[in-house]
């Protein structure tokens, strides 16, 4: 009790400080979910409870560095409009002492259970470490109780994290990142009759695993989920070479598509794909919805990826998640789309077409397009940001965050459609209705403008997008 009474103090009191840099803040997000003070990043436990979404995030309220770990927690509706809900897990316990690190949240026969990782450092390096997979149940007060029910698993180094929980056939299973002792990322199956118990079924993708070759030394936040006929595994694979047009982000994000076969915990698979193209994407989410939609969030941040060199350091915060997105498979890619419901946002419009070097300006600080193409153009925002366009496909440039050469990214197939959704210091770009998407921060020094040029012929729906802050509903 003593370590959470010191937490929450610590807590409220850098939310107090930071209270006052939030009216003049030019890069806040105005209808994205970010941390009110401190580092925010991996979304966390999205679940669709008795009707009300949840979701809840890595958050470091005393800090813009990843030196401690909570679950902040926000509900909502409809996916538009959040509100804060009360912390759900600190880091106080012998089993979670280093960090309560990433997790998902399932239903179990309506009580709201969440699954975590319990960081525990044991020595100086950061190798030096293990770690516990654990649950918490919510009771009746809404307090979140913490109890410990994996250890560290023989024939793998501390690097042990994220479950991700699911039922099928009237059983849990959780997909785990692990690292085993050879140093190779694999993403492990677990098995479940009462979240309580596990066992280990085996690893089903990895580094060197069956057909994969060398590819990382862990595989974070893997998250698996069956959509449209496949057994889709996304994962956060780091330290896989970069190559000259993928593979750019410090780590990557990607997914596999497969059938699991649950008796045997077989997984055969098809090669791994980029899940974004753009700066910055990581550690995404999904969850089923009660309407069947599978919707996913992802984090708008990459560990290790010049994160100090963010503006918004100085207005005691950093990081924001993406905009909620369904997910459909088509053709065996998977394709990411704004939820519908984030229409609702759309305000002032206007519909241009012609040249794209004749159309007017657009302010794009919160603002949402749809850009139909055929030809070449070039689209700058405020000269931070650019995205060039022809029938190769995408290049992303973005003014580099360090002061280094500016930092490019590439997306390679004809582009017909564009959906682009803005707010303040991001991006969303979303090519042919979602077969593509490019997710980037961007830090223009005024309100951002966006301009056209070339001889493509556009037509363009534009649209202001109002804001929907995080308030007691
Ligand atoms: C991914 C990650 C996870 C870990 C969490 C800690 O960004 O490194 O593997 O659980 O962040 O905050």
């Amino acid at each position: 009790m003593m370590k959470e009474t010191q937490l929450l103090k610590q807590t409220l009191h850098a939310v107090m400080n930071n209270y006052s840099s939030h009216s003049n803040d030019k890069y806040r997000p105005t209808w994205h979910l970010s941390p009110v003070a401190g580092l925010l990043n991996d979304p966390n436990g999205f679940i669709q409870f008795k009707g009300q979404y949840h979701l809840f995030y890595q958050w470091n309220p005393l800090a813009c560095d990843h030196s401690n770990k909570f679950w902040g927690h926000w509900s909502s509706k409809d996916l538009v409009h959040w509100q804060h809900e009360p912390v759900a897990l600190l880091p106080t316990e012998e089993f979670d002492k280093d960090g309560c690190f990433s997790g998902s949240a399932v239903n179990d026969d309506g009580q709201l259970v969440l699954i975590y990782t319990g960081n525990v450092m044991l020595g100086e390096t950061e190798a030096d470490r293990t770690a516990w997979q654990c649950i918490a149940r919510q009771d009746s007060h809404g307090e979140f109780k913490k109890q410990p029910v994996i250890g560290q698993l023989e024939g793998y180094t501390g690097h042990i994290r994220d479950p991700k929980v699911w039922k099928e056939n009237d059983l849990w299973y959780m997909v785990l990142a692990a690292q085993d002792l050879k140093l190779q990322g694999k993403v492990l199956l677990l098995e479940s009759p009462d979240l309580e118990n596990w066992t280990l079924k085996g690893e089903i993708a990895g580094s060197e695993f069956k057909k994969t070759g060398p590819f990382g030394y862990m595989w974070e936040c893997p998250d698996l989920f069956r959509l449209d006929g496949h057994d889709v595994l996304i994962s956060c694979p780091q330290g896989v070479t970069a190559q000259e047009r993928r593979y750019l982000n410090m780590y990557q994000c990607g997914y596999l598509l497969g059938q699991l076969d649950y008796t045997t915990g077989d997984y055969p698979h098809s090669a791994f794909l980029e899940l974004d193209h753009g700066h910055e994407f990581y550690a995404p989410q999904t969850t089923l919805a009660e309407d069947g939609r599978r919707l996913l969030v992802g984090w708008m941040g990459v560990p290790d990826q010049d994160e100090f060199s963010q503006p918004t350091l100085a207005s005691g915060w950093i990081h924001m998640m993406s905009c909620p997105r369904e997910l459909s498979i088509k053709e065996g890619k998977l394709y990411q789309l704004p939820v519908a419901e984030l229409q609702e946002l759309r305000s002032e419009h206007q519909h241009v077409k012609g040249e794209a070097s004749t159309l007017p300006t657009f302010d794009v600080s919160s603002a949402e397009l749809i850009v139909s193409t055929q030809g070449s153009f070039e689209l700058n925002i405020s000269n931070t940001l650019w995205l060039n366009c022809d029938e190769q496909g995408i290049i992303l440039t973005r003014k580099s965050l360090s002061g280094e050469a500016d930092e490019v990214r590439y997306w390679d197939q004809t582009v017909e459609k564009l959906q682009i959704l803005l707010d303040r210091s991001s991006v969303e770009i979303f090519v042919n209705d979602g077969l593509g998407t490019l997710t980037s921060r961007y830090f223009p020094t005024s309100d951002p403008v966006l301009t056209f040029s070339g001889n493509a012929s556009l037509e363009v729906d534009y649209w202001k997008l109002e804001p929907a802050p995080v308030t007691k509903i």
